[in-house]
């Protein structure tokens, strides 16, 4: 028998006491930007230099976090679990703790797109600067999903989530769809847990707790019980 099957949806929560921002505890700005203006095709169109130097930046920060004890936490659990993490996050925290099955909802702030194709994705860690051309000859942008874009990766997240034995969500305020619709693909019978230290809007399905607590903390634990449970 293969091992049972953990999906896990993370939000910006998770990497928070990494030292990467949350989006929606300051008063809707974003690294003081309206996030409109920094993440939504409108505000690519108004102002590339802007929206590629805000990118720029949140790069250059992230080469300086490092993952924290949740991110290892659930890299550990693929020893006695079947794991697929789910991220709404456009950091690499859950690769660099080890994780080997992430769908990235949102895109990968490591990454540089084409703007003329949009499966001309290149690994890229540097800045995009005005004037970077992807192979077509067109202009490069972050590969994020931008506000009003499609989310490619949603059906096949929604198809794990069906399958999965137990149900774990980390670090996000729920307020973003169609991620946040997720976690009403889960089945009726399985086990869901939420972990986050404010008052999310927890969603009205059967079989969830919530551990409140920040994901270094809460996720620990659950891992622990996880980890202990299947002796
Ligand atoms: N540990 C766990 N959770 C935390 C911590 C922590 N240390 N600190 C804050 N949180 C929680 C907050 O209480 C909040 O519920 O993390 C959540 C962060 O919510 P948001 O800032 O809304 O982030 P997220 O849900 O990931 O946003 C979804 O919105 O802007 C878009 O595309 C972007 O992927 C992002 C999406």
């Amino acid at each position: 028998m293969g091992k049972p099957k953990i999906a896990i949806l993370t939000g910006a929560g998770i990497s928070a006491e990494s030292g990467i921002k949350t989006f929606r505890d300051s008063d809707g700005l974003w690294e003081n930007h309206r996030i409109e203006d920094v993440a939504s095709p409108e505000g690519w169109y108004r102002d590339k230099e802007l929206v590629l130097d805000f990118y720029n930046q949140r790069r250059r920060q992230l080469l300086q976090c490092q993952p924290n004890a949740a991110h290892y936490a659930l890299a550990a659990l693929e020893d006695k679990y079947d794991v697929t993490i789910v991220t709404q996050n456009v950091d690499d925290l859950h690769e660099r703790a080890g994780s080997t099955d992430i769908i990235h909802l949102h895109g990968e702030l490591l990454k540089a797109r084409s703007t003329a194709d949009e499966h001309l994705v290149y690994d890229w860690q540097k800045d995009i600067n005005i004037g970077d051309k992807c192979a077509k000859g067109s202009q490069l942008r972050p590969h994020i999903v931008w506000f009003g874009e499609a989310v490619p990766l949603i059906e096949t997240a929604a198809k794990v989530v069906q399958q999965t034995d137990i149900f774990i969500v980390i670090g996000t305020s729920l307020l973003v769809y169609p991620a946040a619709g997720l976690i009403n693909y889960t089945g009726y019978d399985t086990p869901k847990w939420l972990i986050d230290p404010n008052n999310v809007q927890a969603p009205r399905v059967p079989n969830l707790r919530v551990i409140s607590k920040k994901a270094t903390e809460g996720v620990t634990e659950l891992v622990a019980h996880l980890l202990n449970e299947k002796g």
